[in-house]
């Protein structure tokens, strides 16, 4: 049987990655995409979803408007990034529009999405988690009808790539990112900032991966290429934990929902979210010493095996 996906993405490069994975992984099907405010403003997250949906020839898969804010903070965007656009400001002329997003909401979507399939659906969160956090409040039992959820974002050693101490995901809604590690009761997987840039990949194999001569490779390479020069530079070489190459942050929650092998080495370990320090709001807290005595801990994902992930990359491009 097909492992079932939901996604939620607030679309931009590295959430575009990810979803090419998905796509491209024969024992996934993708019951649905749910967009979220984030990397762009929502409309962009959602019109970008399309595209890749387009271009990978599946626009069959439904995909859901969400929250266009966080629940509380400010609203941030990541576009010196990403791209203004979300995906490296390279329009494609022929690309779909908003008609064909599905008149549901996301947070109704995504629960009636679990219900229908209980026990079955692994959501993979790469957005802030606001519309996570939503789907917790408007049905409590959403949490324990998932397979588990899996969330790019976070971090371990208050390393941050947004604040001092934050990672964009949690920075962009921390309220959300508290509710959903609280309530989430679910096996709870987490790629943080600090193993995403550990576990990197080296430009050469970036090379060879958009070296493929396909549509696919090509519309990758026209929408990283932005990124890929952002990163060259000196203050993005500084946020990246030294040694760091091609860091695909969303691909790794992706990667591990997929194939239940390929994280090889992860710490069980309550976890909440700092919402009040001046430095630290948004950053994430691991309670090691157990204070918080809280029953639910959280995979937290250390190593990975690169073979696997090169190959899922290699594919999504093909
Ligand atoms: C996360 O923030 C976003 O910019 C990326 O898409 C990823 O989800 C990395 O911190
Ligand atoms: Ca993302």
């Amino acid at each position: 049987m097909k492992r079932k996906l939901v996604i939620d993405v607030d679309t931009g490069v590295d959430d575009a990655q990810a979803i090419m994975v998905a796509l491209a992984a024969p024992n996934v099907e993708v019951l649905g995409i749910t967009c979220c405010h984030g990397n762009t403003p929502l409309d962009n997250v959602c019109k970008n979803a399309l595209r890749i949906l387009k271009v990978c020839k599946r626009l069959d898969i439904p995909v859901y408007r969400g929250c266009s804010e966080p629940l509380l903070g400010r609203k941030i965007h990541a576009g010196d990034f990403h791209g203004k656009d979300g995906l490296g400001d390279a329009p494609d002329p022929d690309a779909p529009g908003l008609e064909l997003m599905q008149k549901e909401g996301a947070v109704e979507a995504m629960i009636r999405m679990v219900k229908e399939n209980p026990g079955e659906v692994s959501l993979v969160a790469t957005a802030p988690l606001t519309n996570l956090a939503m789907a917790v409040k408007l049905d409590p039992s959403f949490p324990e009808k998932l397979r588990g959820v899996y969330i790019m974002g976070g971090n371990t050693d208050s390393r941050g790539n947004t604040t001092v101490c934050g990672e964009f995901n949690f920075v962009a809604d921390p309220e959300a990112a508290y509710i959903v590690l609280n309530r989430y009761s679910c096996p709870t997987y987490i790629a943080s900032w600090e193993f995403s840039c550990k576990n990197s990949l080296p430009w050469s194999f970036c090379d060879a991966w958009l070296a493929q001569n396909t549509d696919k490779a090509r519309f990758m390479e026209r929408i990283f290429s932005h990124t890929m020069k952002m990163v060259q530079t000196a203050r993005y070489q500084k946020e990246l934990v030294s040694g760091a190459g091609f860091t695909s942050c969303d691909t790794y929650a992706m990667a591990a929902a997929i194939d239940d092998t390929f994280v090889t080495e992860s710490e069980q370990v309550a976890v909440t979210v700092e919402l009040e320090g001046t430095y630290t709001r948004g950053m994430m807290v691991l309670d090691h010493l157990e204070l918080l005595k809280k029953q639910h801990k959280a995979i937290i994902m250390k190593t990975v095996d690169l073979e696997k992930f090169k190959k899922m990359l290699m594919d999504s491009l093909k």
